[in-house]
């Protein structure tokens, strides 16, 4: 016998307006991190141009909400903490891209609750992305 499992019937890929909304938010992030004095010391440890780290970052989060898995089909599993350690990300990198995430979201999601929870999100796996400082999260890549 075949068990079937529930798909939910909508993701937050289609929730938040697929590939055109995910592509709105990942350049107002860059262009905030750019701009924003107060994201000064997260910028710096980006390349110069940031092209590719948007066009990463679009991938990624077309499959983390439920869309097409790009990222995973060009460069494999995520391993996020992995791929963060050759950068130096203590609190205060952590604070300032969630600073520019936190805005992003604001202009361009429209769905309140959809962006609190994925702000909520972004919170958590940025925590997990530090390196540097106390209490380091260390149990997996
Ligand atoms: C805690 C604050 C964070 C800082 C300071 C940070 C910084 C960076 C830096 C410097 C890079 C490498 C350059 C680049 O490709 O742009 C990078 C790559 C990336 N980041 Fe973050 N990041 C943070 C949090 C996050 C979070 C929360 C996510 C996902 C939810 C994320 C997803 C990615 C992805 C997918 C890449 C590309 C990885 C690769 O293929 O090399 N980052 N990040």
């Amino acid at each position: 016998m075949q068990i079937e499992f529930e798909q939910p019937e909508v993701t937050p890929y289609q929730l938040i307006g697929g590939d055109a909304a995910i592509r709105k938010l990942v350049n107002r992030f860059y262009e905030l991190m750019d701009e924003l004095p107060e994201a000064y010391t997260a910028r710096k440890i980006h390349p110069a141009d940031l092209t590719e780290s948007g066009n990463k970052f679009f991938d990624f989060l077309s499959g983390w909400l439920g869309g097409p898995q790009r990222f995973v089909e060009k460069y494999g599993h995520p391993m996020l903490r992995r791929r963060h350690m050759p950068y130096a990300i203590g609190t205060e990198e952590r604070d300032q891209w969630l600073l520019c995430m936190k805005q992003a979201l604001e202009e361009t999601v429209a769905d309140v609750q959809l962006r609190e929870d994925l702000y909520e999100k972004f919170a958590q796996i940025g925590e997990s992305m530090r390196n540097r400082g106390e209490n380091i999260h260390s149990c997996c890549h």
